[in-house]
């Protein structure tokens, strides 16, 4: 050992008398033991991790040059693109960042319902997942307010103006979101208190929480099969491996792969031909003139096409007001699928006809419903996005059935490949 190894073990040992440093490193990477057949589908949560801390990053530093103020705030914009250095970096690493955060987070759910890892004993965890998932919809929401582009400030007018639509409460409720009568700078404000402090706080709370939830039941994977019930004469699993150094590698090898299309779409697509940042956001907040098409950003589209294809009064109870149980309900029914899955398998790999034709029709439904989100309405879009709206909830409310009735097939003791 030379003099330097010597001392930076020696400062070491300095902090892990005083600090749990050495206990923390083994418990959750090098004795974390994760099962040894993770594949391409479990690069998704360390990529989130990666994009998290990048929105914070980009975000710290477009804090700097922001003004929060409805007169300032889209001219500080295009102060930040235009006068400051690396500032058109930085806000297209941070609007770039948001879409990126949605595409990973997408594929980390899929994962979840590919290998059923919202099953026992991973409910918990899935669960702070899905409220991961709502904070992270509400800091996007708020986050696009921000720039008081036309899209920005019509978006939020049409979103908040849908709790308007709740029975008794709506009107008193949409005014208490908004602070005010419409949209205003009293609006922005707010939300960017809540998009810069108290909703970031809330995610790294809620990942700090997944993670050991994650850690202490061990991780699911491609097999579907709970590598802790094998344990050799060591106490560790059989079928698992340290998750530093081999999951730390092979994770940043997944990350130089995001790296490079993140960057593509960085530097040669920022605006992504509008899906990531608006034409219509280039032109500065306008109260007095309603943009002629009115769509959320595509992350958000599938379930607004759930809202738009609600056309029937029914119960007394307007369309509208419909329109608004169901898209809620369209997000908040995930938090019921560790309940709905009735099936005796978790992974996919060994599932029958039914769960696999099932998933795949969901995804497809979820495909089409979004796309038709980022349009405007013809009455064949709607017809075709009220079928979808009822396939998608067939998916869920079917679930206990064809999960228990599928044909599955044996699940091996050990993982495989
Ligand atoms: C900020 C958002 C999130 C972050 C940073 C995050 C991070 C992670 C990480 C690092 C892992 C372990 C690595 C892996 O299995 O890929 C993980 C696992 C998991 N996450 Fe997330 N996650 C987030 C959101 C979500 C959401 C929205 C859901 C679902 C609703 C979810 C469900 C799960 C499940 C079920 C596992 C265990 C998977 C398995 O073992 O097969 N996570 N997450």
């Amino acid at each position: 050992m030379n003099a330097i190894t010597k001392r930076l073990v020696d400062l070491r040992d300095w902090v892990d008398e005083r600090f749990p440093l050495m206990s923390l490193w083994n418990e959750h990477l090098a004795q974390y033991y994760a099962p040894k057949n993770f594949n391409f589908w479990y690069y998704f949560g360390a990529l989130s991790l990666v994009v998290f801390g990048l929105q914070i990053v980009t975000g710290i530093w477009l804090v700097m040059n922001y003004k929060p103020d409805a007169d300032l705030a889209f001219g500080s914009v295009e102060y930040i693109m235009r006068d400051v250095d690396w500032g058109w970096l930085i806000r297209y690493l941070h609007s770039t960042g948001a879409s990126a955060f949605f595409i990973v987070i997408y594929l980390h759910m899929f994962r979840g319902l590919m290998y059923g890892s919202f099953k026992k004993p991973r409910e918990l965890l899935w669960i702070l997942g899905m409220l991961l998932y709502l904070m992270l919809m509400a800091e996007a929401f708020m986050g696009y307010l921000l720039p008081w582009g036309q899209m920005s400030y019509w978006g939020a007018q049409v979103i908040i103006s849908l709790f308007g639509a709740i029975p008794v409460i709506g009107t008193t409720l949409s005014e208490w979101i908004r602070g005010d009568y419409v949209v205003s700078d009293i609006t922005l404000n707010r939300f960017f208190s809540l998009h810069v402090i108290a909703l970031p706080f809330a995610i790294a709370g809620l990942v700090l929480l997944h993670i050991l939830a994650l850690h202490e039941v061990g991780s699911n994977n491609p097999d579907g099969v709970e590598i802790k019930k094998l344990k050799g004469p060591d106490g560790h699993p059989l079928d698992g491996i340290p998750f530093h150094p081999y999951y730390t590698v092979k994770d940043l090898m997944g990350l130089s792969v995001f790296l490079i299309l993140f960057s593509a779409v960085v530097f040669f697509a920022p605006e992504m031909g509008g899906y990531f940042i608006e034409a219509n956001n280039f032109i500065p907040a306008n109260p007095m003139q309603t943009p002629p098409h009115i769509a959320p950003v595509w992350y958000f589209t599938p379930y607004y096409s759930i809202l738009r294809a609600n056309t029937i009064n029914f119960l007394w109870i307007d369309a509208k007001v419909w329109g608004v149980i169901f898209m809620g309900l369209g997000v908040l029914i995930f938090f019921l699928l560790p309940w709905l899955d009735r099936g005796a398998v978790k992974s996919i790999r060994y599932r029958g006809p039914l769960f696999k034709g099932a998933l795949g029709i969901f995804v497809v439904v979820f495909l089409i419903l979004g796309y038709l989100g980022l349009l405007p309405p013809t009455p064949e879009r709607t017809l075709v996005a009220q079928v979808c709206t009822v396939i998608y909830f067939l998916f869920f409310l079917l679930m206990p059935i064809y999960t228990s009735l599928d044909k599955n097939k044996p699940v091996p003791e050990r993982v495989t490949k």
